[in-house]
């Protein structure tokens, strides 16, 4: 299959530039799209054949379930059977953008969707183009982050065009995406509250809408089994072998250089992922830097880019700083901790 690629500026657009794609998606097609967190690879959410190559393509397993997204908020209505009251308050203050809530499926939702689950998860992007794409589709759109499954997920079209070309209709260049983490997985199908995935809305944040909100405790501590499907995988991963150091900057800058030592030894190739006020400290390594740590918000978004350029450079095995678990950084530890398999040393 031949993949189109359009570029499309985020700030000044004709609806006319998105007709194309749209009409790829009402036809069974699929389409790499922007999203304001990270690009998505869309379907129409209730063919369930259109979806099917959402999985092939990506490789993805079939047991975990997909995000519907929606242009308005008015088309929630089909696609779920209840909106409990605290849902209307967080749609209020969070949509769009990015915060993916669980709610318990109407029979209008494909099995394939859902993995077979009694709820679905639906969420209204942010980024102009998305919406307008979704809105002139006139459809809910199935989207999970355009990344072959296990790699990192892609924050610019030319990661998409990595993963993706030869495999989809067509990939909507829209420029880098802001957030460059995925959305916050929150369930609202169940009893209690609860975030399944940290994302691009903290924890802190959300509880101030919901006080008694839970945060699934697997997000952040390996061994424990999560209650998201996709939670259970080995994602975001780099092709080399990853260790995150977790504990005070200080720390951390000791015990990698210690290791960089070791490692040097049994003749290996090291990457270490730093931050612009630490990258000067670390000898015989190949070090990329993630930003200021005072800039988390910068730090999630290069996250995904940085672990994809270590893939290109020659290396045997990565250490990476880790950040305090506050705001986004419970994402970015949460994304550090999968792409290393839960290889974390706490310093
Ligand atoms: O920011 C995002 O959410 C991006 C952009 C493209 O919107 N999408 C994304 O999709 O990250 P994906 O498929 O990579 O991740 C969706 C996550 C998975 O961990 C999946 O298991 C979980 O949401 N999920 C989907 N439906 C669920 C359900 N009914 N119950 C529990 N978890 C669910
Ligand atoms: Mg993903």
């Amino acid at each position: 299959m031949k993949t189109k690629i359009v570029k499309i500026d985020k700030e000044n657009f004709d609806k006319n530039s998105l007709k194309e794609a749209a009409n790829i998606l009402k036809a069974g097609g699929i389409v790499g799209f922007p999203t304001e967190t990270v690009y998505g690879l869309g379907a129409n959410g209730l063919d369930p054949e259109a979806v099917k190559k959402i999985y092939l393509a990506k490789g993805r397993p079939s047991d975990n379930p997909l995000i519907l997204h929606i242009g308005e908020v008015d088309q929630l209505d089909y696609l779920v059977e209840d909106i409990p009251p605290i849902a209307y308050k967080c749609i209020e203050e969070f949509w769009p953008g990015p915060l993916t809530i669980i709610f318990k499926r109407s029979d209008i939702v494909p099995d394939i969707i859902t993995a077979g689950l009694d709820s679905v998860a639906v969420r209204m992007p942010k980024d102009p183009i998305a919406r307008e794409l979704i809105n002139l589709a006139g459809l809910p759109i199935a989207a999970p982050s355009a990344n072959l499954s296990g790699r990192p997920s892609p924050t610019s079209a030319n990661h998409v065009i990595e993963d993706m070309t030869g495999k989809i209709e067509m990939i909507i260049d829209g420029g880098e995406t802001g957030i460059g983490l995925e959305s916050t997985v929150l369930d609202l199908s169940g009893v209690t509250p609860m975030i399944l995935r940290p994302g691009g809305i903290s924890y802190e944040t959300i509880k101030k809408i919901i006080p008694d909100l839970l945060e699934d405790r697997a997000n952040l501590e390996s061994g424990e089994v999560p209650k998201s499907p996709g939670q259970k995988y080995r994602h975001y991963a780099p092709r080399s072998e990853m260790i995150v150091y977790q504990g005070s900057v200080d720390m951390i800058i000791k015990n990698i250089i210690k290791d960089i030592q070791k490692h040097s030894l049994d003749g290996k190739k090291i990457g270490i992922m730093a931050t612009d006020e630490t990258m000067d400290r670390y000898p015989n390594a190949t070090v990329l830097s993630l930003g200021s740590r005072s800039e988390k918000k910068e730090i999630a978004s290069k996250l995904f880019k940085i672990l994809r350029e270590f893939d290109k450079l020659d290396i045997d095995i990565i250490l990476a700083e880790g950040v305090e678990l506050d705001d986004i950084g419970t994402a970015i530890m949460n994304r550090m901790m999968k792409a290393s398999s839960g290889n974390i040393i706490d310093c």
